[in-house]
C-alpha cells in the first residue's frame, strides 16, 4: 500500500520527492472515479472531518468538502464567522473543544502563517493546511503539479515562470517548493515591488520583463493580483500593471512554444490575464478546479488510511 512519510500536509517546503508522487500518482485513481455515474466510494467512511476556515474560500473549501463527501467521509463545516472565535476564543481552545467531539482531520485555513503547524502541534487529528497567510497552500501548488503533469506528461525539466504577486503569495511559494523538488526549473516575473529580494536562495530565476519570461517558459502560473492591496501603492494603477504584465493573446502568440497557462483563482479578469487567454485552449485553469478535487481525495485517503 502507498503511504506518505507524514501524519500531517502542512507544506510542500521539505516534502520529499516520493511522497509528491505518492499523491499524484494515487490522485490519477481518484481522478477516475469522478468520471463515473456514482462518483462515490467508502473509503472513509465512519471517520469525521472538520473544515475550519477562518478565512473566506469558494475553490479550496468546496473542492474538500466534495472531496471528503466523495469518500464517503462524516463532514463538519465551521465558519469563524458564525462560531465563538468572534467571542475572542483562541484558534488552541477552538481546536482543542472540536477535537473532544472526536473528530479525525481537521482541514484549516487561516491568515496566520504558522497556523496549521501550530493545530499540529496541539491536537491529534490529521491536519491539512488549505492555506496560511502568506506562507503555503500546498494543495493548490499539488493540484497544480497534477494538471501539468496531465497536460504535459512530465513535470521534470519544465520551465515553469509563476507572475504577479509573489512576495504575498502562498501559491507561489508552495509552488516553488513542490516545482523544484519535482525537477522544474522555476522563475518568477513581476515588478520589483512584488518580488522579494531574497526569492532567488530558493532557487528561482527573476524575471522583471513578461516578454523575455514568456519567450523561455513552456508554463505561465498567473497569480491574482490582490485587488485589496491597492492602496499600499505596490504598483500605480492596474491599468499599468496590466499594461507591463497582463498575460493576452498577443504576448503568447510571439513564443515559439505553445505554452500552457494556469490560474488558482480567483481571475480579475483583463487586469492579470485577458478573457481570450483566460477561456482558450492554452488555458488549464478549469482542469484545475477539477483535479483539484482527486488530488484532495488522495491527500484525504492517504492521511486517513495510515496507522
Ligand atoms: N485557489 C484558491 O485558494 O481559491 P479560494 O480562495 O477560492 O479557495
Amino acid at each position: 500500500m502507498m503511504a506518505l512519510s507524514c501524519r500531517h500536509l502542512l507544506g510542500l517546503d521539505g516534502m520529499p520527492k516520493k511522497d509528491i508522487q505518492t499523491i499524484l500518482d494515487t490522485a490519477t485513481s481518484f481522478r477516475e472515479i469522478l468520471e463515473r455515474p456514482i462518483k462515490k466510494v467508502p473509503t472513509l467512511q465512519g471517520k469525521t472531518i472538520v473544515n475550519l476556515f477562518f478565512e473566506s474560500s469558494t475553490r479550496t473549501r468546496t473542492s474538500f468538502e466534495l472531496a471528503e463527501r466523495r469518500l464517503s467521509a462524516d463532514v463538519v463545516n465551521f465558519s469563524a464567522d458564525a462560531s465563538s472565535v468572534k467571542k475572542g476564543e483562541s484558534l488552541k481552545d477552538t481546536a482543542r473543544n472540536i477535537e473532544m467531539m472526536k473528530i479525525d482531520m481537521v482541514v484549516i485555513r487561516h491568515a496566520a502563517a504558522g497556523a496549521a503547524h501550530f493545530l499540529s502541534r496541539v491536537i491529534n487529528a490529521n491536519v491539512i493546511n488549505a492555506g496560511d497567510g502568506a506562507h503555503e497552500h500546498p494543495t493548490q501548488a499539488l493540484l497544480d503539479m497534477y494538471s501539468l503533469r496531465e497536460r504535459l506528461g512530465k513535470i521534470e525539466g519544465l520551465h515553469v515562470c509563476i507572475v504577479g504577486d509573489i512576495s504575498h503569495s502562498r501559491v507561489a511559494r508552495s509552488n516553488i517548493f513542490g516545482l523544484r523538488t519535482m525537477g522544474a526549473d522555476v522563475s518568477v516575473c513581476g515588478p520589483r515591488t512584488l518580488i522579494p529580494s531574497d526569492i532567488e536562495t530558493l532557487g528561482v530565476r527573476v524575471f522583471h520583463d513578461i516578454d523575455a519570461a514568456i519567450a523561455d517558459a513552456d508554463v505561465l502560473n498567473v497569480l491574482r493580483i490582490q485587488l485589496e492591496r491597492q492602496e499600499s501603492a505596490l504598483f500605480p494603477s492596474l491599468r499599468e500593471y496590466r499594461s507591463y504584465f497582463g498575460i493576452t493573446r498577443e504576448r503568447l502568440e510571439k513564443s515559439k512554444r505553445q505554452i500552457t497557462v494556469l490560474h488558482p483563482g480567483p481571475i480579475n479578469r483583463d487586469v492579470e490575464l485577458s478573457a481570450d487567454v483566460a477561456d482558450g485552449e492554452q488555458s488549464i485553469i478549469l482542469q484545475q478546479v477539477l483535479n483539484g478535487v482527486a488530488v484532495r481525495m488522495a491527500i484525504l485517503y492517504l492521511l486517513g488510511t495510515s496507522a
